[in-house]
């Protein structure tokens, strides 16, 4: 193959594979696992999120970075290549334009939540924890959270700082930031599961986590867990599939995307690690939602010695993290504009950035003025239209996303194509592969999906 991206090149595997982890850890492995695995009653969800990594994450992150590697193109233009390639509708470009529509959804409030992280900085640096009971950290949060001016203004600072990285090129971006700080979030969420061990009810935590009981898991739990193992993959919307595309042809694609998956799910069952022990020991809800790590973690910080360097330590990390998660939801819009509409990328970037501040301005006012709740797939949901949002997106159009590219990878692109990607040949592990996302992945989205939905 002799395409070329015009918009660069990993120097080298290992690049690609940081800047993949950076994708896949953020916000969705300390912020939303926790409390997604709160709201659905714990040990059960974690295993079928775990399954749904391993038979649908996995193969599916190995076929996004094979279609973007082959297409090298932003996911719009990379799926009319190849279905052109394959002899195949020109239509699969919706799948592109899906993705860019779902990225720009996720980070309309993922930059909301960042945004909280950002201000938490502060609180943890000035010193707001020591001390303090939960009910009073509860209030702080509360506070924060009523008040759209504060939300906003943390939401417009996160928004600023992800355009710049974009504007600069995903490849020179985070590439020296990420190298240093991904290792040492590991590294403080290790130590915080070391002051949950000893905070007292550390095996509360460790049975609420991984002693599943399937009497509290509903379909829609399921739908959630399989919807999240999309999400913390970064799977489903061309996020993986753009940076395969700048991924160099040398590099194994199945040794990568495991390794990409190990290191988001260690870093998401650490979370959990460190935070349900809290949780219990100081009597608050499992299913406290959205507002779990803020009203949990703080509480640790301000009991533990060295608290104050740990939290402030602790939320510049999460920013980070989130950072490097929040470029990968925008760069194939950006890519997108650089490719058919000859913008620069300080355009492409200021212009995508633009409608998604705008559009997070929604879930700034559902955590207050615009708050209401409504039921899905037999849940309640409170948070007005982030709620809407996140379930549009990570339950739906991510899974969806996600089966096309299956179908694609598996049914439409030839077999000699895949093949080629894949480099291991066309033994074992190929057609373990092709089984998985033949009949595995189309299978088992669509049965969740319709189960939780009610449909049989
Ligand atoms: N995976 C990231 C997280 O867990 C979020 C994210 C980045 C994402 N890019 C994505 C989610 C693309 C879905 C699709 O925080």
């Amino acid at each position: 193959m002799s395409r070329k991206s015009i918009h660069g090149e990993w120097s080298n595997r290992w690049i690609f594979i940081l800047a993949a982890t950076g994708s896949a850890v953020g916000l969705g492995n300390i912020w939303k696992f926790p409390y997604i695995t709160g709201e659905n009653g714990g040990g059960a969800f974690v295993l079928v999120y775990l399954l749904c990594i391993v038979v649908i994450g996995i193969p599916i992150m190995m076929s996004e970075v094979l279609l973007g590697r082959r297409g090298k193109q932003s996911p719009i233009n990379t799926m009319k290549t190849l279905a052109k390639e394959a002899g195949a509708s020109r239509h699969w470009q919706l799948l592109g334009w899906s993705g860019v529509v779902a990225g720009f959804l996720i980070l309309s409030y993922y930059s909301v939540i960042a945004g909280w992280a950002l201000s938490y900085v502060l609180e943890a640096g000035s010193g707001t924890f020591t001390g303090q009971s939960a009910e009073s950290i509860a209030d702080l949060f509360v506070g924060k959270i009523s008040n759209p001016w504060v939300l906003l203004f943390w939401h417009s600072l996160f928004m600023l700082i992800t355009m710049i990285v974009v504007a600069r090129g995903v490849q020179r971006g985070l590439e020296q930031a990420i190298r240093l700080l991904m290792p040492a979030l590991f590294i403080l969420l290790i130590l915080m599961v070391g002051y949950a061990m000893n905070s007292g009810e550390f095996m509360q935590g460790v049975m609420f986590l991984f002693n599943p009981d399937f009497s509290k898991l509903s379909w829609g739990g399921v739908l959630t867990a399989m919807g999240h193992a999309f999400f913390t993959l970064s799977l489903g919307m061309g996020a993986i599939m753009i940076y395969g595309s700048y991924m160099p042809h040398d590099a194994s694609i199945a040794k990568t995307s495991i390794l990409v998956a190990l290191a988001d799910t260690l870093v998401a069952l650490l979370a959990g690690l460190a935070i349900f022990p809290i949780v219990f020991a100081n009597g608050l809800e499992p299913g406290a939602g959205p507002s779990l790590i803020f009203m949990t973690l703080p509480i640790a910080f301000g009991q533990m010695p060295g608290g104050l360097l740990f939290g402030t330590l602790f939320f510049v990390l999460l920013v980070f993290a989130a950072w490097s998660s929040s470029i990968s939801l925008i760069e194939p819009a950006v890519a997108w504009l650089v490719e058919n509409r000859k913008f620069t990328r300080l355009k492409a970037a200021a212009i995508a950035g633009i409608g998604t501040w705008l559009l997070g301005i929604i879930t700034v006012f559902s955590f207050n003025y615009w708050s209401f709740s409504f039921h899905f797939a037999g849940e309640k949901k409170s948070d007005g239209m982030f709620d809407v949002i996140d379930i549009l997106t990570s339950n739906i159009m991510l899974p969806l996303g996600g089966l096309f590219i299956a179908v694609f990878a598996a049914w439409i692109m030839h077999k000699q194509a895949s093949q080629d990607e894949l480099a291991m040949g066309g033994g074992a592990r190929y057609q373990l592969w092709k089984f998985l996302v033949r009949y595995v992945t189309p299978v088992g989205v669509t049965i969740i999906f319709l189960k939780a939905i009610g449909v049989f």
